[in-house]
């Protein structure tokens, strides 16, 4: 399958989990694409791929604020053709915050408005990968099995 990975990140943190996804899905066998929401545009983004995974971190304090350069892509979000394809959501955030990882919710919700099919669970990683290995490997495992 071509599975195309969209990822925003201030600090590195969702990056790091976005490049392992990346690296865990291409040993498996698919095609993939792992793609810097600041390097890309929304009209089209999906087509040619089989599946979605999208990644965003959360920067609001009293409600939730999208990591900048997805929240570019966000807004024109209805134009990525991901109606009827297979998609998921991660981020890394910081528990602490009371929206802990909320852009995984908006993205989310928007993207079953938008006709995507949700096949696992988003993935809120408290922190970086190093320190999260295990839970993002067994999220992976999930999602290659959905797909
Ligand atoms: C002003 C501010 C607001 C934040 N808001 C949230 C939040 O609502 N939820 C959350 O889980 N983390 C929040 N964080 C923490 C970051 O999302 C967290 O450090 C994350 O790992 C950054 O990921 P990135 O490097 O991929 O951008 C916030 C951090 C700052 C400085």
């Amino acid at each position: 399958m071509k599975i195309l990975i969209v990822y925003g990140s201030t600090t590195g943190n969702t990056a790091g989990i976005a490049e392992a996804l990346g690296e865990r899905i291409g040993a498996a066998g698919h095609e993939v694409t792992v793609l810097n929401a600041a390097d890309a545009s929304a009209e089209g983004l999906c087509d040619g791929y089989d599946a979605a995974l999208f990644g965003c971190s959360a920067w609001g304090t009293d409600e939730v604020e999208l990591q900048d350069d997805f929240n570019v892509l966000f807004e024109n979000f209805d134009a990525i053709g991901v109606s009827g394809k297979k998609a998921a959501c991660f981020a890394s955030g910081d528990s602490n915050f009371e929206h802990f990882c909320g852009a995984v919710d908006v993205l989310e919700n928007r993207l079953v408005g938008l006709g995507a099919v949700i096949v696992e669970e988003g993935l809120k990683v408290d922190g970086d990968y190093a320190g999260n290995k295990d839970e993002v490997d067994a999220w992976c495992g999930r999602v290659l099995a959905a797909l």
